[in-house]
């Protein structure tokens, strides 16, 4: 019962196998997307909009994710845990993006994830070379979204060969896998067949090697307006309203605690 290795992914893409990735956060998600055999799980810098309730994943910093990575690292057994960088914690340069990454993969995460394709392939180098797997980035990329103008889709007609040359960097660079982010389905699935390394799409249709959702967006945590790529594969935000809407009822009418709840 040994943890999935990146090699692991690589062979599932070989196969022609394709696998769900999800966010998690927290000990108790972790430990159930472990044992249902979910391969890989992100603790996403999206923590910043689901657990921190930031509006978008600017300003999360290092030392609010790494106590959640360690949380997941900790609660899981088989998943492989990768860690984003957050905004401002990489773009300096390969040292500072180094210098992150170690204490990433000293909080428990067995790899790391950031954002961008030509402008970002020198960090992933680095880290490569330093022994640390690198999960790329593509596309829509939340952390630049003031200079991409707002929450675009990727690779329309005319932009197509930027992404797709993101891509490629990312792989050359080194990276083991790459997110597609909001492309374009055909462009897509362009990368997907000329990349030997697993593609991870989210919001880039359905021919990349694997997806990734947000677990409240994917459990139906998250109340109001979703993206279109999300879908609710339950409605968890009902089933804990309805819960402690009767806690509180009994709470209230004297019900709760019964005498199995009390020592005497
Ligand atoms: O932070 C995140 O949740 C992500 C995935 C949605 C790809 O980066
Ligand atoms: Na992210």
């Amino acid at each position: 019962n040994s943890r999935i290795r990146t090699r692991d992914l690589r062979s599932a893409k070989e196969r022609g196998e394709k696998w769900a990735m999800l966010t998690s956060y927290d000990q108790y998600t972790a430990a159930i997307f472990d044992r249902i055999g979910i391969p890989a799980l992100l603790v996403g810098d999206s923590a910043a909009n689901n657990v921190y309730g930031y509006e978008t994943t600017i300003p999360v910093t290092v030392e609010e994710l790494l106590p959640l990575v360690g949380a997941v690292a900790r609660s899981t057994e088989r998943t492989l845990v990768v860690a984003d960088l957050p905004f401002g914690s990489y773009e300096a340069g390969p040292q500072q993006a180094l210098e992150t990454a170690v204490r990433f993969m000293k909080a428990g995460a067995h790899a790391v994830k950031l954002e961008g394709g030509t402008r970002i392939a020198d960090q992933i180098a680095a880290l490569t070379g330093a022994g640390i797997p690198v999960m790329g980035h593509v596309g829509f990329t939340p952390q630049s979204e003031h200079l991409i103008g707002g929450y675009r889709v990727a690779g329309r007609a005319g932009q197509a060969a930027a992404v797709v040359a993101d891509a490629q960097a990312v792989a050359e660079a080194g990276a083991f896998a790459v997110v597609l982010e909001m492309v374009m389905a055909d462009v897509a699935a362009q990368i997907t067949k000329e990349l030997a390394i697993p593609t991870v799409g989210i919001g880039a249709g359905p021919d990349t090697d694997a997806q990734v959702l947000v677990w409240q967006d994917m459990a139906g945590l998250r109340q109001g307006p979703a993206p279109r790529f999300v879908k609710n594969y339950a409605n968890v935000a009902d089933v804990i309203g309805e819960a402690a809407q009767r806690y509180a009822e009994e709470v209230r009418g004297g019900v709760f605690p019964a005498e199995e709840h009390s020592f005497r």
